[in-house]
C-alpha cells in the first residue's frame, strides 16, 4: 500500500501548542517551551521512562466521569452511567471508575477478569458482545455480574441454559438494532438494518424475540439496550433511537402485559481530534438524551425507566497523550515530509484502520509556532504505518520528543506486538507526580507465552 498522495498545498497552521483546543487533556499547559501535563514536564517524563510512552491526566478523567455522573443525576434521578472499557482498559482506570461510582461496560471475559482482579462490584457490571463464548457466560453468571446484554436469540437459550445449571435467575437486557444511521466512520457504526450486532426490528424480529426472553427460565428481561455508533457528532441520532426504544417498551407493556424497567442508550459521544472540532459537550449529550426520554414517556404515558448510558471514547480520548522520539527524518522534494517515530500502528492502528486525523505538537518545542507540514510515519514494516498525515508541526530534530493528542481510547486497546514490539508503558501524571500504572513490556513478555 502507498499513501494517498500528499496535499503539498497544504499550509501549515502555525499554531502553538496552548492553540490546539479541545484536543489537550485538561491540564495541559506550556512552561518554559515544555509541555506539562499534570503538572509533569513531557519531555524529562519521556527521558525518564522511555518512549514510546502512553500518559493519562487523572484529573481529566475523573472531571469527565464526575460530569457524566452529575450531567445525568441532575436531570434524571434514577440514571447510572456504565464506563465501557474496551476504550482504554487496566487496572488502575477501573479502580477509578469504582471511585466514581461508575457502573461498568465489559465486552467478553477478559474485561470481566481484569474487573474482577480489582474487585470491581459485580451488580454494577453489564456484559456485552455479540458472540460472548458459554465459557464467558459461565464465567459472568457465576460472578454475579448485573446484566448481560443479550445479543441473539442462540445466545438467549445459552444464558437461560447456564443460568438453571448454576442455580441463578440472571437479569438480562436485550440489544436491539434501532435501524438509526449515524454520520460516523462504517467501521462503528452499528445502530444501522445490516449489522452483526443485537436483534434487528426488521419483520419485527426483536419484538417477537422480547417474547420469547419473557417465557424463558433462569432469565429475567429487566431492559432494553441499543448503541448506535461511536464517535458521533450529531446528537438528534439519539434522540431517535430513544424514541424508538420507548416505542417498543411501550408496545411490550400492552401486548404482552410487562413493563420493562430500564433502557441503557449506549455510548457514542464523539470527541475533538483536530484543534477546529468541537463536539457536543457531555451536558448537551445529557439534555438531549434525557429530554427524548422524558418526551417518549410521556408520550406514550410511560413510567420513566431507569436510565443507563456507556461512555468509553469521550471519558478517557482527550486525557491520554503518546510520547515518542524521532529517528529519522526524510524529505521527498514535492511529495512529503517524514517525520518518523519510534512507534507506530503496533501502539496507534486507528490511523490505520480508519483514517483517524491526529494533532501533535514537539513537546520540547511547545511554545514554538507549527510551521512545517509532514507526515508522522511509525517503525513498522509498512507503508501504511501512519500515525498523523500532513499535519502540522514545529521543525523537527532528531531526538525530539513528539506528543500526539487524543490518544486516551481505542490506542493501548488496540495495540499489538506487531514487529516484535513491546507495548508501552502507561502513566498517570497528577498534582505533578507521574505513576507507572502498567509497566513497559520487557522483550522477555513477547514470547512468554511460547512453549
Ligand atoms: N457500548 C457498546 C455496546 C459499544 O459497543 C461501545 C463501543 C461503547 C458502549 C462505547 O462507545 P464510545 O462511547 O467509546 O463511542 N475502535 C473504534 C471504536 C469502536 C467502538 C466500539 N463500541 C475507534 O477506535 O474509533
Amino acid at each position: 500500500m502507498s499513501l494517498a498522495a500528499s496535499d503539498t498545498s497544504k499550509v501549515a497552521d502555525g499554531r502553538t501548542t496552548s492553540e490546539l483546543g479541545a484536543v489537550l487533556p485538561l491540564t495541559a499547559e506550556v512552561r518554559d517551551n515544555h509541555l506539562f501535563v499534570g503538572g509533569v514536564d513531557m519531555v524529562n517524563l519521556a527521558k525518564e521512562q522511555g518512549t514510546v510512552l502512553y500518559v493519562m491526566d487523572e484529573a481529566d478523567i475523573r472531571t469527565r466521569m464526575e460530569t457524566y455522573r452529575e450531567a445525568f443525576r441532575s436531570r434524571y434521578e434514577n440514571s447510572d452511567v456504565l464506563y465501557a472499557s474496551k476504550a482504554f482498559l487496566n487496572k488502575e482506570i477501573l479502580r477509578i471508575a469504582a471511585d466514581e461510582h461508575l457502573c461498568l461496560d465489559v465486552s467478553g471475559g477478559g474485561e470481566l477478569a481484569c474487573a474482577q482482579a480489582v474487585g470491581f462490584p459485580a451488580d454494577r457490571i453489564f456484559v456485552h458482545g455479540n458472540n460472548k463464548t458459554p465459557q464467558e457466560l459461565r464465567e459472568a453468571i457465576a460472578a454475579g455480574v448485573g446484566r448481560i446484554v443479550v445479543d441473539s436469540r442462540i445466545e438467549l437459550a445459552r444464558v437461560s441454559e447456564i443460568a438453571g445449571e448454576l442455580g441463578v435467575e440472571q437479569p438480562i437486557f436485550m440489544r436491539i438494532t434501532p435501524g438509526v444511521e449515524i454520520d460516523t466512520h462504517e467501521y462503528i457504526r452499528t445502530g444501522c438494518e445490516d449489522s452483526k450486532f443485537g436483534f434487528t426490528m426488521l419483520n419485527d424480529f426483536a419484538f417477537k424475540c422480547i417474547k420469547d426472553a419473557l417465557e424463558a427460565p433462569h432469565v429475567k428481561l429487566v431492559g432494553l439496550h441499543c448503541h448506535i455508533g461511536s464517535q458521533a457528532f450529531a446528537l438528534k441520532p439519539f434522540r431517535e433511537a430513544a424514541h424508538i426504544m420507548v416505542e417498543l417498551m411501550d408496545r411490550v407493556r400492552s401486548e404482552y402485559g410487562y413493563t420493562l424497567t430500564e433502557l441503557d442508550l449506549g455510548g457514542g459521544l464523539g470527541v475533538a481530534y483536530t484543534a477546529d472540532q468541537h463536539p457536543a459537550s457531555i451536558d448537551e449529550f445529557a439534555n438531549m438524551t434525557t429530554e427524548a426520554v422524558k418526551d417518549a414517556c410521556a408520550e406514550f404515558n410511560m413510567p420513566l425507566p431507569r436510565l443507563l448510558v456507556e461512555p468509553g471514547r469521550s471519558i478517557v480520548a482527550n486525557a491520554g497523550i503518546t510520547l515518542y522520539t524521532v529517528g529519522i527524518l526524510k524529505t521527498l522534494p514535492n511529495i512529503r515530509k517524514y517525520v518518523a517515530i519510534d512507534g507506530g500502528m503496533s501502539d496507534n492502528i486507528r490511523t490505520a484502520l480508519y483514517g483517524a486525523d491526529y494533532e501533535a505538537t514537539i513537546a520540547n518545542k511547545a511554545n514554538e509556532q507549527r510551521t512545517e507540514i509532514v507526515t508522522l510515519c511509525g517503525k513498522h514494516c509498512e507503508s501504511g504505518d501512519v500515525v498523523a498525515v500532513d499535519v502540522s508541526l514545529q521543525r523537527a530534530d532528531i531526538g525530539d520528543i513528539v506528543a500526539v493528542f487524543s490518544t486516551g481510547a481505542y490506542c493501548h486497546s488496540m495495540s499489538s506486538n506487531y514487529n516484535g514490539q513491546p507495548r508501552p508503558a502507561i502513566v498517570f501524571v497528577k498534582d505533578g507526580e507521574a505513576r507507572v500504572v502498567t509497566r513497559r513490556e520487557t522483550y522477555a513478555d513477547l514470547f512468554e507465552c511460547d512453549i
